[in-house]
């Protein structure tokens, strides 16, 4: 899959020489801390949903996809270097995933977002996600979180 700006910015499933950058978006990006055995874990357990944002040779953003039940998919992680935000990366992750989680007959993405997180629940609400629920003590620091869930028909 290679979608985006032709050879110059795409996106492609993750590679093991990837790691390191993408532990370092998310540990810049994300509030919780990720290390690398995690994020390998992650890209074993469904490496067709964990995909990757490059941008001439660089990777600038990352989606880690999971499979929530076999007609759900989630979206585990999420993050766009800030240097390269607003311009339409993270809506291409999230559009590519959607894709493929429907090409594999899939209904619905769910994902968790950190309620104060106001960025990204704006975002989430332009691509078609709506709050379901909320999750008390859900992070770390006991923060909360809001289920957000997109049927993938609409
Ligand atoms: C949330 C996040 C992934 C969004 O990524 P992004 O690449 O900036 O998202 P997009 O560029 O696709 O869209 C974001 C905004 O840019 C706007 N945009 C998209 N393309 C644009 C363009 N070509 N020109 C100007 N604006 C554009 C979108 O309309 C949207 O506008 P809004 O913020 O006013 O609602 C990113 O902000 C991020 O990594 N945040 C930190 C990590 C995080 O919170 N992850 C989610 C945890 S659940």
């Amino acid at each position: 899959m290679q979608t985006g700006k032709g050879d110059y910015a795409f996106v492609r499933k993750f590679r093991d020489s990837d790691l390191d950058v993408v532990v370092e978006l998310a540990n810049s990006s994300l509030s919780e801390y990720y290390g690398v055995d995690l994020i390998y874990d992650l890209s074993r357990q469904w490496p067709d949903g964990f995909l990757v944002y490059q941008f001439g040779n660089r990777v600038v953003g990352f989606l880690a996809g999971a499979k929530y039940s076999s007609n759900e998919a989630r979206i585990l992680l999420l993050a766009v270097d800030s240097s390269f935000r607003k311009i339409g990366i993270g809506t291409t992750l999230v559009e590519d995933f959607t894709k493929l989680c429907m090409q594999l007959g899939m209904m619905s993405v769910r994902l968790e977002v950190r309620i104060d997180n106001i960025e990204a629940i704006n975002f989430y609400r332009k691509l078609k996600f709506v709050v379901i629920s909320t999750m008390r003590n859900y992070y770390s620091d006991s923060s909360d979180a809001h289920v957000m869930w997109r049927l993938l028909s609409q």
